[in-house]
């Protein structure tokens, strides 16, 4: 199995970024958060301005679209700390540069809608909010695998349609047609960035497959949802894959499944037997994954027929 340098694959994909970057170019609409935020529903907080507080009872999305709106929410506010993370696996060279500096202002513009979406409709307490966002900005997040190019495109391959999906998903269950309508153009940045990186690593693949099909099995094997360092993520997530707004079956069949289909990962040649191996391993952890999510799609029901017999 031929070793590439982090240098080596970087030049070498290099001319597949620039493709895919005019392809982005050219395949993105400008749009205007400012459109999409009801800016005449809102009026003013208590504490500077003297205006009302902030009460539960303002916000018209239930409890469980509020958890979601808020983990998406902080999960775009910390847009820093993934721009470290990707400036550190591809460097601020050629195509490479220019990509992480188009996709860091798209991103960027997430977070603003969605919180000027929130507190303008006061859909979520301002002040919990402020101070969530402090805390999870501060600790920031830190990749569970080597910062290299192979790791870093697998994970936000993965990640961009993840995010697409729970802001569409979010957007649905908020049953506010002007948030979903913000949600569902969030949701089309996001598929954007998903395609991109999609693309490269289908170009790494055909490069380096052994390394390649080594990165996408750590990746696959340990993925944590961008925000999982939020305070109470893990009751958040319960609550939201009750929801069926973002769970393992989704995971699994609408984020993990397409994109391995798309790079052909099943049943491409020209593996040695290091990637050989990899893939193997990602073949049964795809099936484990499958019995796991049966289960908690079980439980799930039950708790459903429970809940619909107690009330
Ligand atoms: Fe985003
Ligand atoms: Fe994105």
């Amino acid at each position: 199995m031929r070793h590439w340098t982090q240098i080596e694959l970087l030049a070498e994909l290099e001319p597949v970024v620039a493709r895919e970057l005019d392809r982005h170019l050219g395949a993105a609409r400008e749009w205007f958060p400012h459109e999409y935020v009801p800016w005449s529903e809102g009026r003013n907080f208590d504490g500077v301005l003297g205006g009302d507080a902030w009460d539960p009872s303002q916000s018209r999305v239930s409890d469980v679209a509020r958890t979601a709106l808020v983990v998406n929410l902080l999960t775009e506010d910390n847009l820093p700390s993934y721009h470290r993370d990707i400036y550190e696996s591809f460097g601020a060279d050629g195509a490479w540069g220019t990509w992480i500096g188009r996709w860091t202002a798209e991103e960027g513009r997430h977070g603003m809608a969605i919180r000027d979406y929130l507190l303008t409709t006061r859909a979520v307490d301002p002040v919990a909010l402020e101070r969530e966002r402090m805390g999870h900005m501060t600790q920031g997040f830190a990749s569970p695998y080597e910062l290299d190019v192979l790791h870093t495109v697998a994970y936000v391959s993965f990640q961009e349609l993840a995010t697409r999906i729970s802001h569409r998903n979010t957007g649905r269950h908020t049953h506010d047609p002007m948030c979903e309508q913000l949600l569902t153009r969030i949701a089309q940045d996001e598929n954007l960035h998903m395609v991109f990186y999609r693309n490269v690593l289908a170009a790494a693949l055909e490069l380096a497959p052994d390394e390649t099909m080594q990165a996408v099995w750590d990746v696959v094997s340990t993925f944590q949802m961008p925000g999982n360092t939020i305070d109470g993520f893990t009751r958040r997530s319960v609550q939201i894959a009750m929801a069926g707004i973002y769970d393992l079956r989704i995971h699994r069949d609408e984020v993990l499944a397409p994109v391995l289909r798309s790079w052909g990962v099943w049943d491409r040649g020209g593996l040695s037997s290091e990637g050989e191996q990899a893939r193997e391993k990602l073949g049964s952890h795809f099936e484990e994954l499958d019995r796991q999510a049966a289960r908690f799609e079980e439980r799930r029901a039950a708790r459903q027929t429970r809940a619909a017999e107690v009330s």
